[in-house]
């Protein structure tokens, strides 16, 4: 007699991440351990997020995935490297009421599909491969009833991209790069939740939506080969840097935080450059965002908005407060008006923008 046939299917939500502090260059390529600590803001799930449906089912034959609703392949290291791990700590699952039970064992010979969607540009330096790995870890951990706590699958997520485990905590979140080889220490801890200090306001002004030609992978593989720059900074700058944004957060002290943002963002740019070949992930309308940013800020006599810019042209702006936010939409219609073309796409307004945990 045929097995009756049943589907298990779980769905979770992640949202992004940006780095205020940033991650770029790795000691380890295929664990993913970075050469320096970072410290990121995760974003509200409302506006940019990933949403991932895992499924499992006897009838489905092989692991497959859909991303925004095109097949892609996981044949590549990362997600296998993710599906091992989270497969490996999978626990047993009985639902009663549809009549499922899946033993620990069961698990290694499984299979599964999953569907995710991204509502915000794949692949544009809006940090898609963090809110992705994120989501995926998260969905599987549900899906499999592993046990493990948040920063442990954050050193999952890691495995599938780097930036992916700060996406596991809303608010204010640290990589630690940890020292161990195997990169068991090398995970996320929340340094202060959304609620800490939710009158900043972040504004992402999509300057464009299109896919970069170097993706951080490549990027960050090229200026650890070539730039002389991305020592010094890993190094002597960054570890300096950490302890004064983590100072910064704790005392919601934004001139602090808007300055250190706005350099590291800038010093990681310079890094790009000084890679050979150098790299280009902004463009003229990002750097007269900076322009227009920093003018207002010395105007201002004290900071108004930071600014940073991940691996891609689109501005990351974070508003002191809500004042500040609206003026600063004031300024960049102003300077850039919605009928120009070649400049800023449409604006992304996260009101009390520092969201919850994720899941
Ligand atoms: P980004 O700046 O958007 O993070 P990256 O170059 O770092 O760009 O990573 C883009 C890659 O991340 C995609 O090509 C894809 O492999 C992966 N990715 C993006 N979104 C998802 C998702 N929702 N689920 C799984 N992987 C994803
Ligand atoms: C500029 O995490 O996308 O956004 O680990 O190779 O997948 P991989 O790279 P990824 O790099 C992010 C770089 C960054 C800075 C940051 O998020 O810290
Ligand atoms: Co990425």
């Amino acid at each position: 007699m045929a097995e009756k046939t049943w589907v298990r299917m779980v769905t979770a939500q992640t949202p992004t991440n940006i780095a205020v502090i940033k991650y770029w260059g790795k000691r380890d390529e295929t664990l993913i351990l970075p050469v320096n600590d970072s410290i990121s803001v995760t974003l509200d799930p409302a506006h940019l997020c990933t949403t991932t449906t895992v499924a499992v089912s006897p009838s489905f034959d092989q692991d497959r995935m859909w991303l925004n609703g095109k097949e892609i392949s996981l044949s590549g290291g990362r997600y296998q490297n993710c599906l091992r791990e989270i497969r490996a700590r999978a626990c047993e699952v009985e639902d009663k009421e549809k009549g499922i039970k899946i033993a620990k064992k069961d698990w290694e010979k499984l299979h599964l599909h999953v569907a995710s969607y991204n509502n915000f540009p794949t692949a544009a330096g809006l940090a898609s491969s963090a809110a992705g790995f994120a989501c995926l870890v998260f969905a599987l951990a549900k899906l499999m009833n592993a046990k493990e706590d948040n920063s442990e699958l954050s050193a999952i997520a890691r495995q599938g991209s780097g930036s992916a485990c700060r996406s596991l905590f809303g608010g204010f979140v640290k990589w630690i790069m940890g020292k161990a080889e195997d990169g068991s220490d090398s995970l996320a801890v929340q340094l202060v939740d959304e609620k800490h200090w939710d009158e900043l306001v972040i504004i992402i002004a999509v300057v464009s939506s299109r896919q970069k030609e170097t993706s951080s992978t490549t990027g960050m593989r090229d200026s650890v080969e070539t730039s002389l720059l991305l020592q010094h900074r890993a190094k002597e700058v960054v570890p300096k840097r950490i302890k004064q944004m983590e100072e910064a957060i704790k005392n919601r002290d934004f001139g602090s935080f808007a300055q250190l943002t706005c350099a590291d963002s800038n010093q990681f740019h310079a890094v790009c450059l000084d890679t050979s070949p150098p790299i280009f992930y902004m463009n003229d309308t990002s750097h007269r965002i900076i322009s227009c940013v920093e003018k207002w800020n010395c105007s201002a006599g004290t900071p108004q908005v930071a600014y940073t810019f991940d691996a891609g042209p689109n501005a990351v702006l974070i508003a002191h407060n809500r004042k500040a936010a609206t003026q600063l939409m004031q300024k960049l219609l102003f300077c850039f008006p919605p009928s120009s073309d070649a400049d800023l796409n449409s604006y992304v307004i996260g009101d009390n923008s520092i969201l919850k945990d994720a899941g």
